[in-house]
């Protein structure tokens, strides 16, 4: 179905013939649009940013670009096209067909999946709300914009189903979306990363990068839904989500380029003083990104993520491509796991196992992109490598969070971290120095002194195309 733009709320799901939600949606909008003012990009709302909307929702072309406010931008509501006769391919479910409507006895569990997704969604753009005064160039500012436009967006697609499905609860719960804020103390978004700071774009860039990640990896999982609004739904947000990934990887692929030119140039591995990041600062960085972006998978035995994948709700990444019985009653699955302060293999159920066994896929595809950076270190003549560390390191969540784990996967004591973890992590005064960097570029074509201008612009634009008009 194509996308209603004559609508109030746009949409490709016959909103307008569905009364209750739509009802529901409507009196749900003014929170958002207010939300959006107070915890929205800081400044620029009255400025005509160059974003792309969704005009449809298949693969090719779904895409329109022109210039917006972001208070106009067209959020609404968009699911992938419905699979003909699609089947659950996992669980106790297997093979019986996809529901359109949610069993009762699987209510609360997919309740909970649903918003502590949509918790994910408003949680980034309030931490990334205060950069875009310092944003290295036009093109870069018009990146954070597109990537918090369709945060929100995802809001919207989460609070669709809350709407749609869940009756009572599912208001009350899309209303709370609104009301937790990142970092808040007494009401804080549901996961640790969510609370962070992202205080600089070093910080922004690796945030797209490994966490929005994450967010990949759990939107396949949950696209493989036996609840079919959820799968559709899930699976368009995949197509929004690989750019976000793309500003991280290309945004450090940039920021990596322009350290190695300012390290020829000058003949030096020490960069700062000519206004760059030095590697090893980035390494600092990609530690402490990395390891609170693995703890948002979970524990590495979890019965919750057992139970999810019984009941057909939330299954693995690639579930259909995986060659077995989809429902692993019997499977064994080897994690990482901490036995009398020694690291070590163990077999075991893979049901259980199935928090470490998307987090093994989350970092098989971070090693790939972190591959790419360094062929730019490389091609560039540099004998330097970054690398992620060990999956135990600075962990909060899950067995490695009881002992202290260097990025080589030693565990050391709790004195040997203290000693030493500044050596891992960024410290106060690195953090600062980052922050000095951070001077806006606000004419196109210019861009800061600590990264690289991009390859290509966006939708074949040049890279000095005023993609937003600040004027
Ligand atoms: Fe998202
Ligand atoms: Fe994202």
């Amino acid at each position: 179905m194509a996308i209603d733009y004559a609508e109030r709320i746009p949409n490709n799901v016959n909103l307008a013939e569905n009364r209750r939600p739509q009802r529901a949606l409507e009196q749900w909008q003014p929170g958002f649009q207010k939300w959006w003012a107070e915890m929205g990009p800081a400044g620029f709302q009255e400025r005509e940013v160059y974003l792309r909307t969704a005009t449809s929702v298949d693969a090719q072309g779904w895409a329109s670009f022109g210039y917006v406010k972001m208070p106009d931008y067209r959020w609404g509501i968009f699911l992938a096209e419905a699979e003909r006769d699609r089947t659950i391919a996992f669980g106790d479910h297997k093979g019986e067909p996809a529901w359109q409507e949610i069993p009762g006895e699987y209510r609360g569990a997919l309740r909970r999946l649903i918003v502590t997704q949509g918790d994910t969604e408003p949680a980034s753009v309030e931490q990334q709300r205060q950069l875009g005064r310092t944003s290295p160039s036009l093109y870069d500012l018009r990146n954070l914009f597109q990537v918090n436009v369709e945060e929100g967006r995802h809001l919207w697609a989460m609070v669709y189903l809350l709407h749609a499905y869940f009756g009572r609860d599912g208001r009350e719960e899309a209303d709370a979306l609104l009301q937790r804020r990142s970092g808040n103390a007494d009401n804080p978004r549901i996961l640790g990363a969510f609370n962070e700071q992202t205080p600089d774009w070093l910080s922004f860039l690796m945030f797209t990068f490994f966490t929005d990640r994450d967010g990949k990896y759990q939107l396949a999982s949950l696209a493989e839904s036996a609840f079919d609004p959820l799968s559709r739904t899930c699976r368009f947000m995949l197509t929004e989500e690989a750019h976000h990934m793309f500003v991280g990887e290309t945004g450090i692929g940039r920021v990596v380029q322009r350290t190695c030119e300012l390290m020829k140039e000058h003949d030096t591995e020490e960069v700062g003083r000519y206004g760059g990041i030095d590697l090893k600062l980035m390494q600092k960085y990609l530690n402490f990104h990395y390891s609170v972006s693995l703890d948002l998978f979970g524990a590495e035995l979890s019965t919750n993520a057992a139970n999810y994948f019984s009941m057909g709700l939330k299954g693995r990444f690639n579930e259909q491509a995986r060659d077995d019985d989809h429902q692993l009653k019997n499977s064994q699955y080897t994690i990482t796991q901490v036995d009398d302060l020694r690291i070590v293999q163990k077999e075991q159920p893979a049901l259980l196992a199935l928090n470490e066994t998307l987090r093994d896929a989350y970092i098989a595809d971070c090693a790939r992109g972190v591959g790419r950076w360094n062929k730019v270190i490389k091609t560039a003549g540099i004998n330097f490598e970054l690398t992620l560390p060990h999956r135990g390191f600075h962990r909060a969540i899950g067995d490695c969070a009881a002992v202290k784990v260097t990025p080589e996967g030693q565990i050391i004591t709790e004195a040997e971290w203290d000693a030493h973890h500044g050596r891992w992590l960024p410290t106060e005064a690195e953090r600062e120095f980052v922050g000095t960097l951070m001077k806006g570029a606000t004419e196109p074509g210019k861009f800061a002194g600590w990264i690289a201008p991009p390859a290509r612009g966006i939708n074949h634009q040049g890279i000095d195309f005023e993609y937003v008009k600040l004027g």
